[in-house]
C-alpha cells in the first residue's frame, strides 16, 4: 500500500476506508492533497481486493472545509483554470470509479469539500455536519464542479440559494434536500458507512460496477440513451459466471457465493 502524507488508508476486507488527515486546516484540500487523492483512485482502480471505498475527514470538526485557501490567494487566470482543472479531474475520476464511493460527511463540508461529498456515489452524514459552498464570500465560485452537480441533486433554486449566498445548512436540511442520504447520530456514522459498504462487497462487482456506471452516465445523457446504456450493461451483467451463480441460488434457496467473475 502507498504512504500519502495527508491521507490515513485502512483497509478492512474488501472495503478501503480514506481519511483525509489535515485537521490544522480542517482538512482542506491542498494541491499535495488532491494530487494524493488522484492517485489514490488511480493505484485501486483495477485492484479487485477492493470493492468499495469510504471517504472521511480526520477529527470531529471537519469532512472537508474546501480548497485550501492560503494556496489560492495568488491565483491567476491560468493557475486558477488549472487549478480547477485538477479538481475536476479528481472529482470525475471519483465517478467514474468502477467501485462504489460513500462519502461519510463528519462535519464542515464547504466548498471543495461539498464538491467532494457530491463527486461520491453515497453521502451519508453525522448530524453535526455543515454543507456549503462559500466560494462567493471569497470572491471566486465553486470550482471542482459544485455549480454542476448541486443543482443536480437539490434542485436549481436551492442550488442558487447556496451557491449565490455561501451559506451552509445543517445535515437535516441538506437530508431534506436529497444533498444527503442518510443522517446518523457521530458515533454511529463510521458504523453506518461500514454496514452499508459491506453490504455493497457481498454483491457482485460487475453488476455493482455497470449499475453505478448506468447511474452516474445516465444523469449525464438524455433518458432514451441512459436506457441504451442500461440494456447494453445489463447484457454485460447476462454473461457473468455472477449472474449464473445468483440465479441458481434463487432457485435452489440458498445463498448465493459471488466469486466476482
Ligand atoms: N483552507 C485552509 N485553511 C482552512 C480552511 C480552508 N478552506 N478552512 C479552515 N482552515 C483553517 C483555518 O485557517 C484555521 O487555521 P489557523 O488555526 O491556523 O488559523 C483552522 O483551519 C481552523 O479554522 P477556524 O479557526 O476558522 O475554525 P472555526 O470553527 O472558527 O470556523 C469554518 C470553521 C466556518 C469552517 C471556517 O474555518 C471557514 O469558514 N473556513 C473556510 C471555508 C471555505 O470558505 N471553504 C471554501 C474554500 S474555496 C473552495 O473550496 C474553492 C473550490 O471549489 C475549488
Amino acid at each position: 500500500m502507498p504512504e500519502y502524507k495527508n491521507l490515513v488508508v485502512e483497509q478492512k476486507g474488501a472495503v478501503l476506508i480514506v481519511k483525509v488527515n489535515r485537521e490544522r486546516a480542517l482538512n482542506a484540500l491542498n494541491k499535495e492533497t488532491v494530487s494524493e487523492l488522484q492517485q489514490l483512485f488511480s493505484y485501486y482502480w483495477s485492484d479487485d481486493a477492493v470493492r468499495c471505498v469510504i471517504i472521511t475527514g480526520a477529527g470531529e470538526k471537519a469532512f472537508v472545509a474546501g480548497a485550501d485557501i492560503p494556496e489560492m490567494a495568488d491565483l491567476d487566470v491560468r493557475s486558477g483554470t488549472d487549478l480547477a482543472a485538477r479538481g475536476q479531474y479528481l472529482m470525475k475520476t471519483i465517478q467514474n470509479f468502477p467501485k462504489p464511493v460513500i462519502a461519510a460527511v463528519n462535519g464542515f463540508a464547504l466548498g471543495g469539500g461539498c464538491e467532494l461529498a457530491m463527486a461520491c456515489d453515497i453521502r451519508l452524514a453525522s448530524e453535526k455536519a455543515k454543507f456549503g459552498q462559500p466560494e462567493v464570500t471569497l470572491g471566486i465560485i465553486p470550482g471542482y464542479g459544485g455549480t454542476q452537480r448541486l443543482p443536480r441533486l437539490v434542485g436549481r433554486g436551492k442550488a442558487m440559494q447556496l451557491i449565490l449566498t455561501g451559506g451552509m445548512i445543517d445535515a437535516e436540511e441538506a437530508h431534506r434536500f436529497g444533498l444527503v442520504d442518510d443522517v446518523y447520530p457521530p458515533e454511529q456514522l463510521m458504523e453506518k458507512a461500514m454496514e452499508m459498504a459491506e453490504l455493497i462487497c457481498s454483491r457482485p462487482p460487475i453488476a455493482v460496477a455497470l449499475g453505478k456506471e448506468c447511474i452516474n452516465r445516465g444523469l449525464d445523457i438524455t433518458l432514451s440513451v441512459g436506457c441504451d446504456l442500461e440494456k447494453a450493461n445489463f447484457g454485460q451483467t447476462c454473461c457473468t459466471s455472477d449472474k449464473n451463480e445468483g440465479m441458481k441460488a434463487f432457485m435452489e434457496k440458498r445463498k448465493p457465493e459471488f466469486t466476482g467473475h
